[in-house]
């Protein structure tokens, strides 16, 4: 085993409700693993024999849904999808309750949710690791794979300086931590009204004290772009917010991602966006489909950083 995954023991048991609870050298490790079961994936294929994952969504997927299932499975575990509309949770089953009650089937959870506190109380009562699929506020699982991604096409991510455009959710703010504990310099250009959350900012200024990263919120998307290395960008209106899209459509005007911003970064700078996209929206296709774009390889990442998560909660290194 490489030894760089003994920093990861702690973590068996553990859940990921968000990606402040692991520490700088953790999260190194973990994307090493990721790349690692990418390249090598045979001597991982019974870590998680007789292991079954609850996959509980109570909102839309096709990533996460697909590359938990498929992981787990390639892994040597039984991935069990409960849609919210499916189970007894749709009709007001306690989240509790049904955490005590997966806790003595399964031997995981996944959790797709609305509020952060729903999270929290599911992970709670459970007596087995619980992991973040989305939730309003953070998209920790999406923020391993963009590391990775970032990691495979561009090397050490410490020093290297991130670009946020748009709203200030669940993505921004796992992204900022996500830089904050690898020492990547981050910036987020959002309208007034929807900047990142201010707990999440203190959050990661803490931690980035200690790595050498640094943070930068503003309102100007341009200014933020200048010379930096990776643009990121996703949707206007997330889930849950629908009855906000005209609104939110006039408020992030003048916040797409289009060639003449991404002329502003480095030559050599990557596009990600989480997916799914709106062309026209958010991004252009000539950038979502251009040279910059590592979106393809992002998405797939979700399948080996989950891998190397799950791996490192069931202390099945
Ligand atoms: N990026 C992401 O989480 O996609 P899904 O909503 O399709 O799972
Ligand atoms: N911010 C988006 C991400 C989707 C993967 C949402 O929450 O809908």
């Amino acid at each position: 085993m490489n030894p760089q995954y003994e920093t990861l023991r702690p973590l068996k048991g553990a859940s990921l409700g968000t990606l402040s609870t692991i520490t700088p050298d953790q999260l190194d490790a973990l994307l090493t693993l990721a790349s690692e079961v990418k390249a090598n994936p045979d001597p991982y294929r019974q870590c998680l024999k007789d292991k079954s994952f609850a996959l509980v969504f109570e909102k839309h997927s096709t990533r996460t849904r697909v590359s938990f299932e498929v992981g787990v499975h390639e892994l040597g575990g039984n991935p069990i999808f409960l849609s919210r509309n499916e189970i007894q949770l749709g009709r007001g089953e306690p989240i509790e309750d049904t955490a005590m009650v997966l806790s003595r089937y399964v031997q995981g959870i996944v959790l797709r949710t609305y509020g952060q506190e729903r999270f929290d109380a599911m992970a709670g009562a459970s007596t087995i690791p619980v992991i973040n699929a989305l939730t309003d506020q953070f998209h920790p699982c999406q923020v391993l794979a963009d590391l990775q991604t970032i990691r495979e096409h561009r090397g050490a991510l410490a020093g290297k300086t991130l670009t946020w455009i748009g709203d200030g959710n669940n993505m921004a703010h796992s992204l900022m931590l996500g830089c904050a504990l690898s020492g990547m310099h981050f910036r987020a250009a959002s309208p007034d009204g929807y900047l990142c959350n201010p707990d999440v900012v203190q959050t990661a200024e803490t931690i980035a004290a200690n790595t050498g990263a640094t943070l930068r919120l503003m309102t100007d998307p341009q200014g933020a772009v200048d010379g930096c290395d990776v643009v990121v960008t996703d949707v206007f209106t997330s889930m849950g917010q629908e009855d906000e899209q005209a609104k939110r459509l006039q408020a992030f005007e003048g916040y797409q991602v289009n060639e003449a911003l991404m002329n502003r970064a480095q030559s050599d700078a990557l596009f990600l966006h989480c997916l799914p996209a709106h062309r026209g929206e958010e991004v252009t296709a000539e950038v979502i489909d251009g040279r910059w774009s590592v979106v393809w390889d992002e998405a797939e990442n979700r399948l080996h950083a989950q891998k190397a998560l799950m791996l490192a909660l069931m202390g099945a290194l």
